[in-house]
């Protein structure tokens, strides 16, 4: 997948800005990454994994930051370098997570995969937004962009109990963090995606139709969602196309939240 073919039409919304991307060496965040720099943007892509964070910022001519996000030194060194390198750090898409095997019904997860889950989904965000907001604030601009998802919304009987929690706090942190910095220039959106059509999903849906056909039944739209269509949405809030989205739990669910029954 080449840059222009994720950008779709040409258009170049973040020329000399600076984008920090955490978990851009797979899914949602490469396409991001691909995406933000074909509209022009200088792009940091931070993963815990050096492969494939490494792969990405070398296939979207941007730098690479190793960076685990649940540690506060290691989030503080990658806004650093955006800043070290670039000049300015304009765009933060905090947007690294995880939602393993023992994050499971309340009555299976334990304390340990609880944790795991708050720590990389939620605290990490909390370290992302404490490290941008300062470069933000002296440059009176920004946009912050912290991932959620659809499931912090609604509720599931198939349950993450720590990740539907971890989505929610991400929620409630972003709202405040919108109201708090919004007369400094700064815009803080939470991004809801809907289920995405990533290799793991697809993998285990061939293996089991039945619970794809399950979910599937529940989407409007009749199908997952591409990673590119989330990351247009991203785009879209980086940029100053958004400048009056702020504070919002902005989703990108092919209309599952909104539906009480689909179409045939
Ligand atoms: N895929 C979906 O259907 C979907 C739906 C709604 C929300 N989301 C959310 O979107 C985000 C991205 O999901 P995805 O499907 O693209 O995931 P993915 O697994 O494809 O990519 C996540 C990336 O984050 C990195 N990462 C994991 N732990 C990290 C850590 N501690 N420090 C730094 N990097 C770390 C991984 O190495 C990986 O490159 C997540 O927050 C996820 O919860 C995904």
């Amino acid at each position: 997948m080449t840059t222009e073919e994720t950008a779709g039409t040409v258009c170049r919304r973040l020329v000399g800005r600076t984008a920090v991307i955490t978990g851009a060496g797979s899914g949602i965040g490469l396409a991001t990454a691909h995406r933000l720099a074909s509209e022009g943007a200088n792009v940091v892509c931070g993963d815990i994994d050096e492969e494939a964070g490494k792969a990405a910022a070398e296939a979207v001519g941007g730098t690479f930051a190793k960076v685990d996000v649940t540690d506060p030194e290691e989030v503080e060194a990658l806004f650093r370098t955006a800043f070290e390198t670039y000049g300015s750090v304009d765009v933060a898409f905090n947007n690294a997570g995880i939602s393993p095997p023992d994050d499971d019904s309340i009555l299976e997860t334990g304390l340990e995969a609880w944790r795991r889950v708050q720590d990389v989904n939620l605290t990490s965000v909390y370290l992302c937004c404490k490290a941008a907001l300062p470069y933000m604030r002296r440059q009176g601009r920004g946009s912050i962009i912290n991932t959620a998802s659809f499931v912090a919304i609604m509720g599931a009987a198939t349950s993450q109990i720590s990740y539907t929690a971890s989505k929610g706090g991400v929620l409630a942190m972003s709202r405040e963090l919108g109201v708090q910095f919004a007369r400094e220039g700064i815009r803080v959106n939470a991004l809801c995606p809907g289920p995405v059509d990533t290799p793991l999903l697809r993998e285990l849906f061939a293996a089991d139709p039945e619970r794809a056909a399950r979910r599937l039944v529940h989407i409007p739209v009749g199908r997952f969602a591409r990673a590119d269509e989330i990351a247009a949405a991203v785009a879209f809030l980086a940029s100053d196309d958004s400048s009056f989205v702020n504070a919002t739990d902005f989703l990108v669910d092919g209309g599952i939240s909104g539906a009480y029954v689909t179409p045939l």
